[in-house]
């Protein structure tokens, strides 16, 4: 299997305290995973890790109490970091990374079109960026990027006119211009009704399969990551507690993660039939 992501004894500290602790993983080119765990369980540090925005400890720092090993980073076979420090082409490895947030990924004073041609900048010379002055090819490429995601018919709206929804694939389009192979999401459906959500996956996921682009997301939704993705990492404080096939994920695992009162917010019931196993509310109502 072509690895793209591949990490090793990942630490690190915030002022002292652990938020992500000797973890080791590898995803494979085309692979959908979902990272889940309950809040503060480390989902955002590792992401921004894997983009480059965060370094990891140094070997030897005594944050731990004990000699930490040297961790590294990479992505399309490119290191992004070796033992706390960022490669020095770091820049160019991030192009070939789209990340994709919950919030704040447009310029909202832009067109939908603007935004998206905004994600060839690393193809345009310097100053023609700076005027936001795009080839005329390069407002084609995401013209076509924008159809993908069924929003080619808003591309002359402000971008601050979308909703949250239609934002979000916006900013899939612009990670598909940006020639991104590898698309880190951080929680991109968090504040997104159940429809617009499901679109948002849905586009993603797509992509992964047409492009074979490798698709990293966050959720807090177990239930989406059931649907979406067939891979799932679990964190429970800052370390790697579950990472097997979606269709592996147990009650007691997401019970220990999120405690048993939580499963419906989750939109899971355990189900009778089989202990230890869950169900989706949805396919509940299905089997009755
Ligand atoms: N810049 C920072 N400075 C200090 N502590 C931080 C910083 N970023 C994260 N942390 C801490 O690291 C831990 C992991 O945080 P992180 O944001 O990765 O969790 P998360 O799983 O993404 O949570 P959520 O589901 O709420 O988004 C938390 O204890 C958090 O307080
Ligand atoms: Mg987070």
């Amino acid at each position: 299997m072509d690895t793209v992501i591949s990490i090793s004894n990942l630490n690190k500290h915030f002022k002292g305290k652990p938020a992500l602790n000797d973890i080791s993983l590898s995803i494979s080119r085309g692979e959908t995973v979902a990272l889940i765990g309950a809040s503060g369980s480390g989902k955002s540090t590792l992401l921004r890790h894997i983009a480059g925005l965060l370094t990891t400890d140094k070997s030897g720092q005594k944050a731990s109490g004990c000699d930490l090993p040297a961790c590294c980073v990479s992505v399309l076979g490119q290191t992004i970091q070796e033992d706390g420090q960022l490669a020095k082409k770091v820049r160019q490895h991030r192009a070939r990374v789209g990340f994709i947030f919950q919030q704040f990924n447009l310029v909202n004073r832009m067109s939908v079109l603007n935004n998206v041609v905004l994600g060839a900048l690393a193809r345009v010379p310097g100053w023609r960026g700076a005027l936001n002055w795009f080839p005329k090819s390069e407002q084609l490429v995401a013209m076509r990027a924008l159809q993908r995601v069924g929003m080619d018919s808003f591309a002359s709206q402000r971008a601050s006119t979308l909703s949250g929804g239609q934002q979000q694939r916006v900013a899939i389009a612009r990670a598909l211009v940006q020639g991104a192979e590898v698309l880190l999401a951080d929680e991109p459906v968090a504040s997104l009704d159940p429809e617009s959500s499901r679109r948002v996956l849905d586009t993603l996921t797509k992509v992964s399969k047409q492009d074979q682009k490798t698709v990293v997301i966050s959720l807090h939704q177990v239930e989406y990551a059931r649907q979406y993705c067939t891979r799932v990492i679990a964190l429970k404080k800052g370390r790697v507690v579950f990472d097997g096939p979606t269709a592996d994920l147990t009650l007691e695992l997401l019970n220990e993660l999120y405690g048993s009162e939580s499963l419906n917010v989750h939109g899971l019931t355990p189900d009778a039939s089989e202990p230890n196993t869950i169900k989706s509310s949805n396919e509940m109502a299905k089997a009755v």
